[in-house]
């Protein structure tokens, strides 16, 4: 049978660049949108879904939250399973305390990672019951802006590799663009399994 999948360990540079990512407190994004008007409400972009598209494309989001298909050129975004997350029955890189100590671990397709937080599972971000169906404009912003689960205060943080610190410097227009593009793409059923702390962390 052919390998699902491979791992491969990350090490402390590009580490150190994600913990620079998360790590800081400042969230004081702004809300002034340079440019923006009411003559040019969505930055040259015919639509606030069009966009929303572009901003998906260009920050990335699909780099982890879509699966890929191994090909013989690598892995190439699977366009039928487009920003669904970690599918829910993928295996998931298993490394040892030593291995962890040295870096991370991600499945191929970069939507399981394995590292010192613990493991995290890219989000379905589809309109969906089990991706951002139910989820009002209001909370994704609180999610991205700052960096809470399902944007419920009180919720917990949201961890690596989650672009959070940069992503919580959106603008209010450009998440909502963004959001108004997720609402678009194709509803997939996949329930992403649950973040999980550290082996031997408290709870
Ligand atoms: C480098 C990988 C990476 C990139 C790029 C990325 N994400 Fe994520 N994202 C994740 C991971 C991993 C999680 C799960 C984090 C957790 O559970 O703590 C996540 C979680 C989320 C969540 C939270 C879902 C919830 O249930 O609370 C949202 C919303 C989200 N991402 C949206 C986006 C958007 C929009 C983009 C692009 C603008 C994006 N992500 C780019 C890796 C990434």
């Amino acid at each position: 049978m052919k390998c699902q999948f491979v791992t491969f360990v990350i090490l402390s540079s590009f580490c150190f660049s994600l913990y620079n990512c998360t790590g800081s407190t400042d969230n004081t994004a702004s809300s002034a949108d340079s440019g923006i008007s009411a003559s040019n409400p969505y930055a040259g972009f015919p639509s606030q879904v069009e966009w929303g598209k572009h901003l998906v494309i260009i920050a990335g989001c699909g780099d982890c939250h879509t699966p890929k298909k191994m090909t013989d050129k690598g892995p190439v975004e699977d366009t039928n399973l487009a920003l669904s997350g970690h599918p829910s029955q993928a295996p998931v890189a298993a490394l040892t305390p030593d291995q962890l100590a040295k870096g991370m671990a991600a499945t191929y397709d970069l939507t399981a990672w394995n590292g010192p937080w613990g493991t995290s599972y890219a989000a379905n971000l589809t309109p969906d019951s089990t991706g951002l169906g139910a989820w009002s404009e209001n909370q994704f912003i609180t999610c991205i802006r700052e960096g809470l689960y399902k944007g419920i205060q009180g919720a917990r943080p949201l961890m690596p590799p989650m672009p959070i610190n940069n992503f919580s410097k959106m603008t209010d227009n450009e998440l909502k663009a963004i959001f108004a593009f997720l609402k678009t793409v194709k509803p997939v059923h996949n329930v992403v399994p649950e973040y999980q702390p550290p082996a031997g962390a408290g709870k």
